[in-house]
């Protein structure tokens, strides 16, 4: 008989990591995967645009829970969550990354005494003040199959007193599916010709995290920063909808639209082709700091600390203090046409596959 696993996913970068791990799982017919979409991104351009372009298989529960406070999206979630998996009775629940759609579902799952599986596990900025590492902290101490990109989340959960026998080091799903994608993205994607980009001509930014945006005086100076960037080059912008809000609200936005320009958050094809093209890209994102390193963009990251250290590392990204516009600035400037070394700490492309062998193995044993 075959097994079942429930997969909990609802933001834009889970759809991302999912589409590498379901699509192999359907090619195994021992494992049976179901998807709940708890509905935390909805609109179309920031959840429909990933299934469709990247073949994730559809989600056979859709909870609708959308934007909230923390604890009522993440109580609506739980509630919802445990429903199904008490219906569905999953021999394992799959959970990524660190929203609170991850949360939910490893406490959902924990309570019921599911085994849980957390792919990207182990990432920590120490930084308890973020949503997401009370997320990540937490659902790794409920999970049994941890899979890490890299030794030093590796080494993080073991500090925590892990059990290292949980621990797998695998590499970063986002490698395999940035690696899959790339001439996809090559075939299909016309963002530059449709917003009239030249190769190498143009910064690219994003700007979404909450401690960024929710602190008006760290958004007043990252957008003073971002229009004096975008006075001296062409900056585009695909902007999540958290952060069009919030500029409006402190009436920003007229001033900044006439230095940068905005778009409406792009599929992950023409992201790729945006990304690859860029000569620097500036973020708060996870996932964009890493693409930019597997595109050889060097990157400005406007946050103190990073999960993702290795990039520091490795020259390839620079921390700014959001506070600090003129240090956003100049290091924008400094870092126009630098390089880092050529090393490959995130795997080589094959995450997926070693997360479903192991997976198989537990499921059998
Ligand atoms: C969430 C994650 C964050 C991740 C990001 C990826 C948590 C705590 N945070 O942050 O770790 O980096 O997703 O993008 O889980 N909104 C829309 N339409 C949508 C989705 C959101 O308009 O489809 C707006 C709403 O105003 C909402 C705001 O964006 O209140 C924030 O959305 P939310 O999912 O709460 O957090 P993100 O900032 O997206
Ligand atoms: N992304 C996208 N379209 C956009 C912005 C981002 O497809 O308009 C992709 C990006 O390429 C990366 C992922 O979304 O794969 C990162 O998600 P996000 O920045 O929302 O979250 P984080 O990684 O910070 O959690």
């Amino acid at each position: 008989m075959s097994k079942k696993i429930l997969t909990i996913l609802g933001a834009r970068p889970q759809f991302i990591k999912a589409s590498a791990l379901s699509s192999l799982i359907r090619t195994h017919p021992e494992i049976h995967e179901e998807i709940v979409h708890t509905g935390q991104h909805y609109d179309n351009n920031m959840s429909n645009v990933f299934f469709d372009e990247l073949g994730i298989p559809e989600p056979k529960y859709f909870l609708s829970v959308g934007s909230q406070s923390h604890g009522l999206q993440t109580a609506h979630m739980l509630e919802k969550i445990e429903r199904i998996m008490l219906d569905v009775k999953p021999d394992l629940a799959l959970v990524y990354g660190d929203t609170n759609s991850t949360l939910s579902g490893a406490l959902a799952a924990s309570k019921l005494h599911i085994p849980i599986v957390h792919v990207e596990a182990g990432l920590r900025s120490f930084n308890k003040k973020m949503p997401e590492e009370i997320n990540r902290v937490l659902t790794d101490h409920v999970s049994s199959l941890l899979f890490v990109p890299t030794k030093t989340a590796a080494l993080n959960l073991l500090s925590e007193g892990i059990n290292a026998d949980l621990v797998h080091v695998v590499g970063d799903v986002m490698f395999d599916v940035a690696l899959f994608q790339a001439d996809r993205a090559l075939k299909y994607s016309d963002i530059l010709e449709k917003q009239n980009l030249e190769p190498g001509d143009y910064i690219l930014a994003t700007i979404h995290r909450a401690e960024n945006t929710d602190n008006p005086d760290l958004m007043v100076s990252i957008a003073n920063a971002l229009k004096q960037i975008g006075n001296r080059h062409k900056l585009i912008i695909p902007l999540h909808p958290r952060t069009r809000g919030i500029l409006s609200k402190l009436g920003l936005w007229e001033s900044l639209e006439k230095s940068v320009h905005f778009i409406q958050p792009v599929s992950y094809l023409d992201m790729v082709m945006l990304e690859k093209n860029a000569k620097l890209i500036v973020t708060d994102s996870g996932g964009v700091q890493k693409e930019a390193f597997f595109y050889n963009i060097p990157c400005v990251t406007i946050r103190t600390e990073t999960e993702w250290v290795e990039l520091v590392e490795l020259g390839w990204n620079v921390l700014v203090n959001p506070t600090d516009t003129d240090q956003i600035v100049n290091t924008v400037e400094h870092s126009i046409g630098s390089n880092g070394k050529l090393e490959f700490p995130y795997g080589h492309g094959t995450a997926a596959n070693e997360i479903l062998a192991i997976i198989s193995q537990y499921l059998s044993s």
